[in-house]
């Protein structure tokens, strides 16, 4: 059920100085990690090291507290996680809902539905997981009349992911070029690197990385084909950039691997698709919460939400408004809420993390005569 005034206005600002202990955090730890943390030893090569059990790391959900106290879920009401990850975040949030509520879980990883299992068996409240991409799931829910009371999204890689080391995720494990959070689709990071034209590449590590060496690191790429491994385009990237370049930027590759992960998982086409389509099937008074990890995924959070929020579109050399355009969102934070210097402490991965969130005020912005005035970004 929806519930009109839940929610809770945060105007906790980004905080910089979070910002600057989370980068001393990961300039702190080594360049190259100390490997997975396997149980038994001797993890030279990918083959080797894909025989030796992996024992996942605790895993600890970024701007948790901060979510469930923005968004407020109530006994009893519908919440929907996009990204269900590990169930971090639908942990504390299925706990507010209470037996009487409902928790539908999304993710297109296999490795999620297991993990929901787990959560499912401890039983908080009534669950279901739909192994999806957002938008397909968010249209099946549409089209069985679901409106959800509260909806999270959680952006980027799990740590499940990337403390995966065999699925190609960090560079800072030997693995096989993958990176795909969907294990069934057909693109990975080896069909980028090795068949995808020079120039094709060097925009992705632009456009996704903002890699400022992307045209000489594209071109050390498509020079070493074929590469194999995690290492081998590890390599290509560190032979691509000066020695003077090396220095104080992180790891060299951080940016590409990020660009190319982006790449294999159509990350942000899938947020512009899933946002309206969210932002359609949510509650009238139900609220949105959106985590991002880098200014590509928040802008495009921030953008959606203000164009919501927006009420008069009149140019302003007009002195009254004659638009009448009524705003369909209330945002319920004000600026970006980022995480506490002790969070990024504890958790270094929480480190460039900002959550937007906003509460749904009608099915649609309108102006004064009631007809649609458009609003979705
Ligand atoms: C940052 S993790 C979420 C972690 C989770 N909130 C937690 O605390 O355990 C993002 C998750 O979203 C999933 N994901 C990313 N893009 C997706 C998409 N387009 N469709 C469905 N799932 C997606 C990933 O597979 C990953 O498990």
């Amino acid at each position: 059920m929806a519930r009109r005034g839940s929610g809770t206005r945060l105007t906790r600002t980004v905080d910089t100085g979070a910002r600057k202990a989370g980068a001393r955090s990961a300039r702190a730890r080594p360049a190259v990690a100390p490997g997975p943390p396997f149980r038994a030893s001797g993890a030279g090569t990918a083959a080797a090291a894909a025989k030796l059990e992996y024992v996942p790391p605790d895993h600890e959900p970024v701007l948790a507290a901060e979510l469930v106290e923005v968004l407020d879920p109530q006994p009893g009401e519908t919440f929907l996680d996009c990204t269900f990850g590990a169930g971090g975040h639908a942990r504390p949030i299925a706990e507010r809902l209470g037996a009487e509520g409902e928790l539908i879980a999304v993710d297109r990883d296999p490795e999620a539905e297991r993990r929901w299992r787990e959560f499912s068996a401890a039983g908080p409240c009534r669950t279901r997981f739909l192994r999806s991409d957002f938008a397909p799931a968010l249209e099946g829910l549409r089209g069985e009349g679901v409106r959800p009371d509260g909806i999270v999204f959680d952006f980027g890689m799990s740590s499940m992911q990337v403390d995966a080391w065999e699925r190609g995720f960090s560079y800072a494990y030997e693995a096989p070029l993958d990176m795909r959070m969907d294990p069934d689709q057909s693109l990975s990071a080896a069909v980028i690197v090795n068949e995808w034209p020079q120039e094709r590449i060097a925009r992705v590590l632009r456009e996704f990385g903002e890699e400022r060496r992307a045209g000489s690191m594209a071109r050390e790429i498509v020079r070493r084909r074929p590469l194999a491994t995690t290492s081998d385009l590890v390599a290509a990237i560190k032979a691509a950039v000066p020695p003077a370049d090396r220095f104080g930027r992180g790891h060299p590759a951080k940016r590409a691997f990020q660009a190319i992960r982006i790449a294999v998982n159509g990350e942000l086409e899938a947020i512009d698709r899933a946002l309206p389509l969210a932002w359609t099937v949510l509650a009238i008074a139900g609220r949105m919460g959106a985590i991002s990890f880098h200014s590509l995924e928040d802008r495009r959070v921030k953008r959606f939400f203000a164009e919501h929020a927006r009420g008069c579109v009149c140019p302003p050399e007009i002195p009254v408004c004659v638009c009448g355009r009524e705003p369909d969102a209330e945002l319920l934070t004000k600026r970006a809420l980022a995480p506490t210097p002790d969070e990024v402490e504890r958790n270094p991965r929480s480190a460039s993390a900002h959550l937007r969130a906003a509460r749904k005020l009608s099915d649609q912005a309108t102006n004064g005569n009631g007809h649609s005035g458009g609003g979705q970004a």
